[in-house]
């Protein structure tokens, strides 16, 4: 089992009754008390101490803060904690090994050098490793499927260019595709 990185406690700031959620993050459960408002980007960063996942926009577009919900691709910032309650979410946390392993797609965006400033990373890895994952690779490969894989998020630095060859490289490793 993967050594905890989440954060044990945090009090909460907010005047607003308290709500109990349960989910489990990362592989592990977690019981917490939150107010209504909080965003579930607010709540992974600030009450979780999981800070892989980014906040950017705040307004559903550029995709920075992109986590897997239940097995799919999700907002963080457009989705209440509460929400979440009784969910499975995985964070870019959850990717890499305890033994400093990195999962194939972090291993060819290094390797194709598919990030500069690394703001908008952890989004698209979410987002990409849950439609190689939800699709098992059976998912247009092309350069134009990568580019519509990669159409919800943005990415000010790279160009895309070495993100879409770090998608087919990822995919060649995980389902020994062509
Ligand atoms: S911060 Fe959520 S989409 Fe931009
Ligand atoms: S690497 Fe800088 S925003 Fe994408």
């Amino acid at each position: 089992m993967k050594k905890s990185q989440i954060r044990p406690d945090y009090p909460e700031r907010s005047d607003d009754p308290l709500h109990e959620v349960n989910m489990e993050v990362n592989g592990e459960l977690i019981t917490r008390n939150v107010s209504p408002r909080i965003l579930l980007a607010d709540f992974i960063r600030h009450h979780l101490g999981l800070t892989g996942t980014h906040v950017g926009c705040e307004h559903g577009v550029c995709g920075c803060c992109t986590v897997i919900i239940d097995g799919r691709a999700a907002r963080s910032c457009l989705t209440f904690a509460v929400q979440a309650d009784g969910s499975k979410i995985r964070t870019v946390e959850s990717l890499a090994q305890d033994d400093g392993s990195l999962h194939p797609l972090q291993e060819a965006f290094k390797e194709s050098h598919a990030l500069q400033c690394g703001f908008c990373t952890p989004g698209f890895l979410m987002s990409i490793v849950s439609q190689l994952e939800e699709t098992e690779g059976e998912i247009d490969l092309s350069e134009d499927g990568i580019r519509v894989m990669l159409s919800g998020n943005l990415c000010r630095c790279t160009g895309y260019q070495n993100i879409v060859k770090a998608v087919q490289s990822a995919a060649k490793r995980m389902y020994k595709t062509n």
